[in-house]
């Protein structure tokens, strides 16, 4: 099977969320712009408080899984389950919202550089009524795998392999299978390793720019580029180097219903879940 190749390009919009967090959107912008079984992608990034001060609070969720990346500053989740935990630079969190999770996510400093992703992987609908889980995942607990061409990927979930070797990210066995990489590559470097077939990838480039595919097409900064199918990708970093994050995940091929922040496979689903968080039972095991 072939490379793969850039097959559509999501620039990200700025939007706010929250209490009025700035953030940026590109995958899940509109809901034609998914990507199954990713629903949404947000980089936040700002060095003014006034863009991030305001935080989260207390929100429900219901049917699928939120992925919290940092890399600056500091973050407080906490949820209707119990768990609580302290985000800090290369933490991630890892959160199956599942039948219902109310929780908040706010900032634990007044000032300084708040920069991460959140990113919404959808749920089978066998799984969309199981209960909430949730998982903290240090940056100490997540490898960074030396790149065969020049660089360095952290491997959050799934597993990266390389002509030198393989390396496993803490998340693995989900449903969804997701490759979840955040890679850097230096000036002139180049990023190769083989994609899953048949699943859905996209990247989103962050900083410096890339040319993606045996062709090189170019997608530039806060910018998500859809992927074409098959088994193997490769990415030339430009003059600046890359940085982007690298998602693959087998796609779940079922409706999707989304209303806010309950993602169902019907409109009775939904209607069920507002009445459920209405009555004070989302989030009841
Ligand atoms: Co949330």
């Amino acid at each position: 099977m072939a490379g793969r190749t850039l097959r559509q390009v999501i620039p990200s919009v700025a939007t706010s969320d929250g209490a009025g967090v700035s953030l940026r959107r590109s995958i899940g912008a509109s809901q034609q712009l998914r990507h199954d079984p990713f629903l949404m992608l947000d980089e936040f990034y700002s060095d003014d408080p006034q863009d991030y001060i305001a935080g989260f609070p207390s929100h429900p969720h219901r049917g699928f899984e939120t992925v919290t990346y940092m890399l600056d500053g500091r973050m407080r989740h906490e949820d209707s389950v119990g768990n609580r935990g302290d985000l800090g630079p290369g933490d991630v969190q890892w959160m199956s919202a599942a039948r219902g999770i109310i929780h908040s996510e706010m900032p634990q400093q007044a000032e300084g550089r708040m920069r991460g992703f959140q990113l919404w992987i959808n749920l089978p609908a066998k799984e969309k009524m199981k209960p909430a889980g949730y998982r903290d995942i240090p940056a100490r607990e997540i490898p960074g795998a030396i790149l065969d061409h020049g660089g360095e990927a952290r491997v959050i979930a799934g597993t990266l392999v390389q002509e030198t070797g393989r390396t496993d990210g803490p998340i693995q066995g989900l449903s969804t299978a997701p490759l979840y990489l955040d890679v850097h590559l230096p000036a002139g470097g180049a990023f190769a390793a083989p994609i899953t077939a048949g699943h859905n990838a996209f990247l989103y480039l962050y900083e410096g720019d890339a040319g993606v595919g045996e062709e090189r097409l170019s997608l530039t900064r806060r910018t998500a580029g859809l992927l074409s199918d098959g088994d193997s990708l490769r990415v030339q970093a430009g003059e600046s180097g890359a940085r982007f994050l690298l998602l693959a995940g087998k796609p779940l091929r079922e409706p999707v219903v989304q209303y806010g922040p309950f993602v169902m496979n019907t409109r009775a689903e939904i209607e069920q879940a507002v009445a459920d968080y209405q009555s004070g039972r989302l989030a009841i095991a």
